[in-house]
């Protein structure tokens, strides 16, 4: 695995794979590497029929609000190196916070409306981040394929508007979530729970259930779907419903019933730590 840091030398990289016929998958991720960023790599081998395979990590200043975790936010590079060594990454992407923005940049990328629903509302300069790491991230590796968990629903769907609106020549998939044995997802943050909360954090995902089994009987309301999962959630001590939302998709605009293409989400303060989840109905 080859380890790249500047910004030209992972270019140089990637159109060197493609002049020789290879194509490229790229898993872009903010590091401290769990079991769901290694799915990602298997997905673009797979699903995405890549030959090679690129890491970026890279904590993204832009993404975080003022009062967010930022600086605390988990890193380990030397376990990175090594776990995405494991996985089989051919070329590891760690370029440093000056030359992604570089002293006079003033160039942000957004996606109207869809950034400001949801997670949006409570981290309102978040997609903006994304959305401009992002687009930044694809010229450099200039990947043919680009692969982004499910976990993070909303950032997909937000990533596949943009592609298509700005014709971007990549295509964009979506891997499922990798989750632990009591169903709760996988994520970085989840090493901030102590024990307690830790138990706690799995009543995202059994909320998530019990909307899955109520629709399996028939029912397509949103009210008494997130209702049910609000009750569900609510008997843990430690958590606190940041939002639940039914949306459709295309838009994430909220639904009253359960149609072709939704999206149950939600995001919970367990403790201090806020956790996502969600399930697409389709
Ligand atoms: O999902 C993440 O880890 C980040 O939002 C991403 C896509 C790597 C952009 O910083």
């Amino acid at each position: 695995m080859i380890i790249l840091q500047r910004t030209e030398d992972m270019t140089q990289w990637s159109r060197e794979q493609r002049a020789r016929g290879k194509r490229i998958g790229f898993v872009p991720t903010m590091g401290f590497l769990h079991p769901g960023h290694l799915s990602l790599v298997e997905f673009a081998k797979i699903q995405g029929r890549c030959s090679q395979t690129v890491m970026s990590i890279f904590v993204n200043p832009t993404q975080f609000g003022p009062n967010e975790d930022f600086e605390k936010y988990p890193r380990d590079f030397e376990r990175d190196r090594k776990l995405a060594e494991q996985a089989g990454i051919d070329a590891l992407f760690y370029p440093a916070a000056d030359d992604m923005y570089e002293k006079f940049a003033r160039t942000f990328v957004e996606v109207e409306g869809m950034g400001k629903v949801m997670c949006g509302v409570t981290r309102p300069t978040h997609f903006r981040g994304v959305t401009t790491v992002v687009n930044k991230l694809l010229n450099i590796v200039e990947p043919h394929v680009a692969v982004f968990g499910q976990k993070d629903a909303q950032q997909f769907l937000i990533i596949k508007r943009m592609v298509q609106d700005l014709f971007m020549p990549v295509e964009v998939l979506m891997a499922p979530i990798v989750r632990e044995n009591d169903g709760l997802a996988m994520s970085s943050r989840n090493v901030y729970l102590n024990p307690n909360e830790r138990k706690d954090a799995v009543c995202l995902s059994q909320a998530l259930n019990i909307a899955q089994a109520m629709i399996a009987h028939g029912e397509t309301h949103s009210t008494r779907l997130t209702d049910a999962m609000r009750m569900h959630i609510e008997k843990h001590a430690s958590a606190r419903i940041d939002y639940i939302a039914i949306v459709d998709t295309e838009n994430l605009l909220p639904i009253l019933q359960i149609q072709k293409s939704s999206l149950i989400a939600l995001a919970v303060y367990i403790g201090k730590t806020r956790l996502i989840d969600n399930i697409i109905i389709s």
